[in-house]
Parts: structure tokens; C-alpha cells; sequence
């Protein structure tokens, strides 16, 4: 087999912590890979007044794998302060490294697994109907638009003429004719077909490849009609290719409501940009939370994969480390699938089953303590004995 090659941005923060633990994971699995290190983050932004420096877009572009820790971003002003003094007038804007990724490289598929660890002390519990304690056993995909709606970034304060002249030949513009023009702030929600088409066709495919029996589109068609019911269109009309899966449809507020009472009865669940990022953190919250939420970010060439928490700076400094490795790890699994190496992956994730339910090795957020230097006399892992026992494991 020819060595493959990997792109591996660690990013800020813990970033650099848990990346390095990933990697060290997958080669005790046996997968091989050219690790090929690009840089990313708040020292780039700092330096070269580019948080995503152009080597790293051509290296992605290159090998179309990569793995990516976390990145620190700050507000507008504070990143305007920090920049290198040589680069202060010359006009540069902060914006965000991984939604440059995701729209560089038109990665419109963003899947996160919130599947419960049985043995996990972070999985949800509710009071069952007779008093006691049910946990009920959370197994939902989702699968978020990710290039559009409102994070596509096509908004105004203080809209152009042309802009406000369009608005002005909605009806239902009359209500905001009479606000002053700096006073009115405009965020588009703009949705595509063939976006909606294949964030559908790839949430049914995976509900079909893996056995789920539903696919639910969570938006709000009887509100915002044209783009949660294009969304919902499309999720019908690749639904008549898979009768054997049921397709359901909910509101995302009602939706965050039912977290707590029937999580387990979702399966696969697609959304737009923004639904999808609230929905997603929501059941993630169920399953353990920042230290056990992967995700994956898939193009048509380029999948970039990733935990979902950030750069944690209050506990970037710490030695030894105290965060949790596993978010990154099973996002590292997560790029094993998209590689086709399901047999290492289902050993990966095995080996972190096995450890969280053995319970013997748990960080300080398994425990629920307070996070700090003081958690690994409290009992906790450290980062790389939580590895360690992994590797193990395997
Ligand atoms: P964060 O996710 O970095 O951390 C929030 C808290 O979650 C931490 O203080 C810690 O208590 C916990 N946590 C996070 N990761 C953990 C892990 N692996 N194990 C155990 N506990 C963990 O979010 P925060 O503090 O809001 O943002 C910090 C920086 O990260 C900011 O600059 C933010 O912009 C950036 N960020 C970057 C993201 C990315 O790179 N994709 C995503 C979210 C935030
Ligand atoms: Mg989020």
C-alpha cells in the first residue's frame, strides 16, 4: 500500500495538545501516513496578517486530508490590536481560518456523531415514570449544511441603495421603511437547491449504510418558508430512493425542547448552517459534551476533520495536560471512515469504549471537576495518560 499523506494542523491552544495524541493513536492502530505539519491560528494572524497562510491552503489542496485541532479567534478589535506592528495599516481583516477552510474548499458537509459511550459518567440521564433513572442510549448523526444560510457571511448594517430598494419590493418590508438607515441590520439566509439536494442525499446515504430507520430534517418550514422549505423539498424528494428509512420533520425550537425527554429516538438528523450548529451542540451536551464531540468537514475532493471544542486557552499552559483527548481522537476515526479504513477505525473506537467504560482512567471533565492543575491530584487523567490507556486498549 502506498504511504498516504496527511495534512495535520494543530492550531492554538490544546489544539497543539490533543493533535499529537490523535496521531500517536491511529499509528498504534496501524495506519501509516506522512504526517505533514501546516500552520494555522492566531500566531499566523499575529505574524503575517493571515491566520490561514496561503502554504497551508496549496498543502490541503495537495493531499485532501487533513486534521485540525483548534484555532483561538478574537473580536475585531482585539485582533486589530495584536497584529504586528509592521502590518497595522496595511488593511488586513481577521476572519475565521476553518470557515475560510470550509468555503475555500467547498466543504458543504459537516457530520457530527453524538453517539453515547455506554459507561460514560457525562451521558444524560432523566427520571423515568416510576421515580427512578433512565439513560436512554443516544445515537444521532447530524449532518449540517455548511457553506450557507446565515454563516455565509452576505449581510449589512447600513445596507447600499440597491440592497434596500430590493428589500423595498417585498411587501412585507413596509414594517421596516421608516428605520434609519444605520439603524437596520440585515443578515441573509440564502439556501440552494443543489446545497439542500446533497447535504439530503448524504444524510440518507449514511442513515442506509449504517442502519438508522429515520432521517429527520430539523428546521422551521411554517415560519421561513422559501429556505427551510426548500431544505424540506428536497429532503422528500430524495426520500422516494429509501423507502425502508422514515423521514420526519421538526421544528428546531420544538426539536431542542424534545432533547431532554425523547433524544433516543432520532437517528440521523440534516439541517441547514445555523440550525445544524445549535442542534448539533445541543446532543453533543447529552454524550459527554467538548471532550467527546467530533466532526468532520467533507468537499467533493477535501475532507478536513476536527474536534469540535476551540483553543481552550485557560488550560492551553497546563503541564501535564488535563484536557480530554477524545474529541480529537474520534475525529481522527472519523477521517479513517472517510479513508476507507473502517477495520482501524472500528478498532479505534472500540479501544475508547473500552476505556470509558472500564473507568479506571477518566480527565477532569469525565470526573466533573473543576478544571485546573489541582484536578490530577484530584484523581484525573492527564491528556497522555488518557492516551496511553487508548493505545493500550488496542
Ligand atoms: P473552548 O471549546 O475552547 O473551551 C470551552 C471550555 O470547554 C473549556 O474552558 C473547557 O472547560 C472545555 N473544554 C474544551 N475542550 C475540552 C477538552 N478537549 N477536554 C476537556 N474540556 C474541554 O471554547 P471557548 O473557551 O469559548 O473559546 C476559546 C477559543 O477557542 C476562542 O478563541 C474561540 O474563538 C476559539 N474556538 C475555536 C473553535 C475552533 O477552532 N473550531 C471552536 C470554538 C471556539
Ligand atoms: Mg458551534
Amino acid at each position: 500500500m502506498a504511504t498516504r499523506s496527511v495534512v495535520v494542523m494543530p492550531g492554538d491552544g490544546i489544539g497543539k495538545v490533543v493533535l499529537p495524541e490523535a496521531v500517536r493513536v491511529l499509528e498504534a492502530a496501524g495506519f501509516s501516513a506522512e504526517w505533514i505539519e501546516a500552520g494555522i491560528g492566531w500566531e499566523h494572524w499575529v505574524e503575517q496578517g493571515n491566520p490561514l497562510p496561503e502554504e497551508t491552503v496549496e498543502l490541503i489542496a495537495e493531499h485532501k486530508v487533513a486534521l485540525f485541532g483548534a484555532i483561538t479567534s478574537k473580536p475585531k478589535d482585539k485582533a486589530a490590536a495584536e497584529i504586528r506592528a509592521e502590518l497595522r495599516d496595511e488593511g488586513h481583516v481577521y476572519f475565521s481560518p476553518i470557515v475560510g477552510l470550509r468555503q475555500h474548499f467547498d466543504l458543504d458537509v459537516s457530520i457530527r456523531p453524538c453517539i453515547a459511550f455506554p459507561g460514560n459518567p457525562l451521558n444524560f440521564i432523566r427520571r423515568a415514570a416510576d421515580g427512578g433513572v433512565d439513560e436512554p442510549r443516544v445515537n444521532t448523526v447530524i449532518f449540517r449544511q455548511n457553506t450557507e444560510g446565515l454563516y455565509g457571511g452576505v449581510e449589512w448594517t447600513n445596507p447600499p441603495d440597491v440592497v434596500w430598494d430590493a428589500l423595498d419590493t417585498h411587501p412585507k418590508f413596509a414594517a421596516f421603511r421608516d428605520v434609519p438607515r444605520p439603524d437596520l441590520a440585515v443578515s441573509t439566509r440564502i439556501f440552494t437547491r443543489a446545497k439542500c439536494r446533497r447535504i439530503c442525499k448524504q444524510a440518507f446515504a449514511y442513515a442506509a449504510l449504517h442502519g438508522y430507520r429515520s432521517v429527520t430534517v430539523c428546521e422551521k418550514p411554517n415560519v421561513i418558508r422559501e429556505t427551510s422549505g426548500m431544505m424540506l423539498d428536497e429532503a422528500r424528494a430524495v426520500h422516494e430512493a429509501y423507502p425502508q428509512i422514515q423521514l420526519w420533520d421538526t421544528n428546531i425550537d420544538a426539536q431542542m425542547m424534545w432533547l431532554t425527554k425523547n433524544p433516543e429516538d432520532y437517528g440521523v438528523i440534516v439541517a441547514g448552517n445555523m440550525f445544524g450548529d445549535i442542534i448539533s451542540d445541543g446532543f453533543a451536551g447529552l454524550v459527554g459534551g467538548l471532550g467527546f464531540a467530533a466532526s468532520a468537514n467533507i468537499g467533493r475532493e477535501v475532507g478536513v476533520f476536527e474536534p469540535t471544542h476551540g483553543s481552550a486557552p485557560k488550560y492551553a499552559g497546563l503541564d501535564p495536560s488535563i484536557v480530554n483527548p477524545i474529541a480529537m481522537i474520534l475525529s481522527a476515526v472519523m477521517m479513517l471512515d472517510w479513508l476507507g479504513e473502517t477495520e482501524i477505525a472500528e478498532r479505534v473506537r472500540g479501544a475508547v469504549a473500552a476505556v470509558v467504560v472500564g473507568g479506571a482512567v477518566r480527565t477532569y471533565d469525565m470526573l466533573k471537576l473543576r478544571g485546573g492543575p489541582e484536578a490530577v491530584a484530584q484523581g484525573a487523567a492527564t491528556t497522555t495518560q488518557m492516551t496511553d490507556a487508548i493505545v493500550e486498549a488496542l
